[in-house]
């Protein structure tokens, strides 16, 4: 049988698909769909020092292309998640955990971390949030910023492995992995959602009650696709690959390209099935296309063209 095992900055993983953070909620969402334990690993909602209300809403909006979101970080707060919501977690779902940690100061990321550090396999730094002020992007568009976040997380993580979630709205992808990679960190996610928005041709008004939002789904695969290959041909980092997956042969093509493992993200929103699926699918195409083992695959399209 085709070996689907693959390695993450040193931690094994039985698969290489990983529910996208906001995706699962803190892991009993899709409890009625499917055992978590299938998963490789999954990623936690967004969390934050103190509790989050959320943004106004509507703060979904669906779109032929995908889905543009305006959640607001809405989560519970680091002491919850921590008190309560992992030891749930663990009660009936035995892989690797990605806690996603958000913020809106230096300091806060930096307490975050230094609680978190070691309750997980790995944290995300979500640097990348394009919907609240103060926080989010700020830190993930800004090499200063990016430096400054880093490096304070950086010594309050010794556990657990260290991931920066990195934004697509920057100009130059490569120069802010750099910065990441030069702080220390064990790798990188990429990417989180694009800035969009639509409107109510109708009422003549923006849909998104906030007006803008993170636009995910299908369309932003091949933006996904192009940062992954950017970073793996400028860095060391590990990469988590992240952006319009939906099916096995576009987890196929994102470890063709760099990515050491796979978050699904908008697709499995759109079909709670769709990791499962996924799975399903994947060993069949591996054999159609001779491949053995999908660890092998992870940046196997660079080279001579
Ligand atoms: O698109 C996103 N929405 N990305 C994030 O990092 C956070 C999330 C939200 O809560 O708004």
């Amino acid at each position: 049988a085709p070996s689907l095992g693959v390695d993450v900055a040193g931690i094994a993983l039985q698969n290489p698909l990983i529910p996208a953070s906001g995706c699962f909620g803190f892991g009993d969402d899709f409890l009625d769909f499917f055992d978590p334990n299938i998963l490789g690993a999954a990623a936690l909602k967004g969390t934050t020092r103190e509790p989050q209300a959320g943004n106004p809403t509507p703060r979904i909006a669906e779109t032929p292309a995908g889905m543009i979101n305006s959640i607001g970080l809405q989560n519970p707060g680091i002491d919850e998640v921590l008190a309560q919501k992992l030891p749930h977690l663990a009660t009936f779902y035995h892989q690797p955990v990605i806690l996603n940690i958000s913020g809106f100061s230096v300091d806060e990321y930096r307490e975050c971390c230094a609680k978190a550090d070691g309750r997980a396999e790995i944290i995300e730094l979500n640097v990348s949030c394009p919907n609240v002020h103060g926080g989010g992007m700020s830190f993930g568009a800004d090499a200063d910023a990016l430096a400054e976040v880093t490096r304070a997380v950086r010594q309050e993580v010794s556990r657990s492995r260290l991931f920066v979630k990195l934004s697509p709205n920057v100009t130059d992808i490569v120069e802010l992995a750099r910065v990441v990679e030069g702080e220390g960190a064990d790798g990188v996610t990429l990417i989180n959602t694009l800035q969009g928005m639509r409107i109510d041709p109708a009422r003549r008004r923006p849909v998104i009650a906030r007006t803008m939002g993170g636009f995910s789904g299908p369309a932003i695969f091949p933006v996904a696709l192009r940062m992954i290959w950017q970073v793996w041909e400028a860095t060391g980092l590990v990469i988590l690959g992240s952006g319009g997956v939906a099916r096995a042969a576009d987890v196929i093509e994102m470890m063709e390209a760099g990515a050491s493992a796979v978050q699904v993200g908008a697709e499995s929103l759109r079909n709670p099935m769709a990791i499962p699926q996924i799975l399903a699918e994947l060993p069949e195409l591996m054999e159609r296309w001779q491949i053995a083992s999908l660890a092998d695959l992870v940046g196997s399209a660079h080279g001579e063209n």
